[in-house]
């Protein structure tokens, strides 16, 4: 593909060095962390033992990104043998926290704990404590962001369970065609779904969100199981189904193709072969590649208001005719105007219009974007758009705390992604190579 040689070797240009592909691991565990006096999770040994050994398994394997579940009372002891660089803290031991946590050798924004709508009595304590699932946008490599959701759904298979699992994998589901429209995104957690229970609607992530589940694809050959199978624990094989998933989807920044799965339970026993978690873990490796149509700026603001994404919209070859801004004391809106005639518009009418048309030949190529506080939520109060001839047009008023991006060499700005109100609350900035 002749695009992707031109363009890539455009990401790469000398100034602004961006990786055009790159690989990374991820794995997700049911740490089985709840009192032992309340739940042996029907494992031999000490906890407090057992959490310092998986710990120390995390560091050792340095897997990329870590979802954890039932990271209730002994989270500290798994964290003090770990060394990952980015870890979430703590919501609490059990009957407080949800026992989710995200330990990761990237930086995230925007982390979310989110509560579950419904929760079933009926087995496995599901309703002592506030379980739900997480949400962060996490930054895997310059303009590589994808959405990491980690969950606990409701546990047993009685009616109530079964409506309330419903209800947890559905509330996940919507959330991600809220929050993440257009962005990639990784799905993995404790689902307590099985695809062979017509009650579980596990596949509504692939149905509704477009995520692909990477056991699906690469040990049952894209189809799900259609008879139960249990794994042991520790499994030796790959094809059996577990509870515990991983789903995945590309963007159009980049792809995303999971190349490798595995149940990786022998990995984490006990000095003498026992298991640490009645869960059997699961790693996939995962390659992305960014094929030069378009990346993606870091975000500038907070996650407040509602998401808004152009990259569905954009042509694949956008060119920008014109730059159009409102603010005041703040900045209220953003967008660009499409050669086309396309707008792409986000924020509110507060404030005063600020527009810049371009000429032929002249790009959008970089932004300033100033951050401060309102109603004590951070937002952003100001841009400074400059283009490759050198000319500007500025909205809003300026603060102490700005950040300017600048496109890759030999690319340009052509939209936006992020959350907005009646005011621009978060900003990332989509590009393109220059057409
Ligand atoms: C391994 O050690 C634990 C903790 O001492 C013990 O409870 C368990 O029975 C042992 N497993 C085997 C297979 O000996
Ligand atoms: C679950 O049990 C708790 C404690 O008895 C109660 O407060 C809660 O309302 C129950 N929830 C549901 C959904 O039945
Ligand atoms: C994804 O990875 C699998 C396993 O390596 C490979 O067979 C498949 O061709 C890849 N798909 C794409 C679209 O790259
Ligand atoms: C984006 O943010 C990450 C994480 O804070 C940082 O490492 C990276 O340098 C930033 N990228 C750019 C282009 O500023
Ligand atoms: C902002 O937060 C402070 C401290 O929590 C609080 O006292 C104040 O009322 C808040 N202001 C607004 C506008 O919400």
């Amino acid at each position: 593909m002749k695009s992707y040689t031109t363009a890539a070797a455009a990401l790469m240009a000398a100034g602004v060095v961006r990786a055009t592909s790159g690989t990374f691991d991820v794995l997700t565990m049911n740490v089985a962390g709840l009192p032992s006096v309340l739940q042996s999770n029907d494992e031999s040994g000490d906890k407090t033992t057992n959490s310092e050994l998986i710990g120390t398994y995390f560091a050792k394997y340095g897997y990329d990104i870590i979802n954890v579940q039932e990271d209730f009372n002994y989270h500290s002891y798994i964290y003090s043998t770990d060394n990952h660089a980015y870890r979430t803290a703590t919501s609490g031991g059990a009957a407080i926290g949800s026992g989710l946590n995200t330990l990761a050798n990237f930086d995230w924004v925007d982390f979310t704990r989110v509560g579950w709508d419904d929760c079933s009595n009926d087995s496995d304590y599901d309703c002592l404590t506030p379980k739900g699932f997480t949400f962060m946008r996490m930054m895997v490599a310059d303009g590589v962001h994808i959405d990491i959701y980690n969950l606990h759904a409701d546990a047993g298979t009685t009616n109530a369970d079964e409506a309330a699992r419903t209800s947890n994998i559905q509330q996940v589901a919507d959330y991600i065609d809220t929050y993440s429209t257009g962005n990639a995104v990784i799905v993995m957690g404790d689902t307590n779904s099985r695809y062979t229970r017509t009650a579980d609607n596990i596949a509504v992530f692939t149905s509704q969100n477009g995520l692909t589940d990477a056991f699906v694809q690469l040990e049952r050959a894209g189809v799900v199981p259609a008879t139960l199978t249990i794994c042991d624990n520790p499994s030796l094989i790959n094809t059996c189904e577990t509870v515990d998933k991983i789903f995945y989807r590309g963007s159009r920044v980049f792809s995303l193709n999971a190349t490798l799965f595995n149940y990786e339970s022998s990995k984490f026993v006990q000095t003498n072969g026992s298991t640490l978690s009645d869960h059997n873990p699961i790693t996939v490796k995962f390659e992305w590649i960014n094929e030069g149509l378009f990346s993606q700026s870091n975000y500038s603001g907070g996650p407040h208001g509602d998401w808004f994404s152009d990259l569905a919209s954009l042509p694949e070859k956008p060119v920008v005719s014109k730059l159009v801004f409102r603010g005041n004391k703040r900045l209220d809106s953003v967008g660009v105007v499409l050669s086309t005639g396309t707008s792409l518009t986000h924020g509110g009418t507060g404030g005063t219009e600020a527009s810049l048309t371009l000429a032929t030949g002249e790009y959008w190529t970089s932004a300033k974007f100033c951050t401060g506080q309102y109603s004590n939520r951070t937002r952003n109060f100001y841009v400074l758009a400059t283009t490759s001839k050198g000319r500007t047009v500025t909205a809003g008023t300026s603060t102490s705390d700005c950040t300017t991006f600048t496109a890759p060499t030999g690319w340009q700005i052509v939209g936006y992604m992020g959350q907005d109100g009646d005011e621009i609350d978060q900003v990332s900035l989509i590009y393109a190579p220059q057409y």
